[in-house]
């Protein structure tokens, strides 16, 4: 039955990747960056944190957020102490807010780049994906390029604040182009797999997320 939809989803995923391109993705969320704070105003002050624990973030520790739009997961990266941040997202405008809310927090840098192809000198010990996964439209090359970007042993966590049905009504609504259909947290995790050791997957009304290590 799973199986099923999976597959079902995975078609129409497919059909609408030939569609979107990073580029349209870049190209939307420009748009969107002026009123960003008010769509993400009710991101609960516990999600946040909950997410930043499944990654593993500690003081002292380093972390990638990817897609982190104006900066959504700083404050919380900051108040737990990490060392190094990278905040990076293929929006210039989203990048250009999150730079000025967070000017004189020096252990921030924040990045136009794509996680599916960037690169850097020194590896994370965290990777945060937060409300970004369905914009995440080269899925084989994500997980291959977290897994480089990460210590082995690094964490990385992929979450909601929403669930999966409520996640795929808004995207087809206001994202279809841009966006590709979240599958059950058990079946995205399987894409993960081979590199990583998920050891945590939580697909509830309220909260979505699977997390664990590179091996
Ligand atoms: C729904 S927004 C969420 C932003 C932020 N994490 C939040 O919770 O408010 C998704 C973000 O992912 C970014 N994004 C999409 N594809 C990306 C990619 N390949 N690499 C980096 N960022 C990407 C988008 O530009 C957008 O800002």
């Amino acid at each position: 039955m799973i199986g099923a939809n999976a597959n079902s989803l995975k078609e129409e995923c497919c059909v609408k990747e030939q569609a979107a391109t990073q580029t349209s993705v870049a190209d939307y969320f420009d748009r969107r960056a002026a009123g960003w704070e008010t769509v993400e105003e009710h991101t609960s002050s516990v999600v946040q944190p909950a997410v930043a624990v499944l990654a593993g973030v500690h003081a002292g520790g380093s972390v990638l957020d990817v897609g982190c739009g104006i900066g959504v997961m700083e404050q919380v990266l900051h108040n737990l102490g990490a060392g190094r941040i990278v905040a990076v997202d293929v929006s210039s405008k989203m990048i250009a807010k999150a730079r000025t809310r967070f000017a004189g927090y020096d252990e921030m840098t924040f990045e136009v780049a794509d996680v599916t192809d960037m690169t850097c000198d020194e590896p994370f010990e965290s990777v945060v994906i937060y409300n970004a996964y369905p914009h995440l439209l080269r899925r084989d090359e994500l997980v291959r390029n977290v897994h480089k970007l990460l210590v082995p042993g690094g964490r990385f966590v992929v979450a909601h604040n929403d669930s999966r049905q409520h996640l795929n009504q808004h995207h087809e609504a206001v994202a279809a182009g841009v966006s590709l259909g979240l599958r059950p947290a058990r079946v995205e995790a399987e894409a993960w797999q081979e590199l990583f050791e998920v050891d945590a997957i939580v697909d509830t009304p309220a909260f979505y997320a699977f997390a664990g290590w590179a091996r």
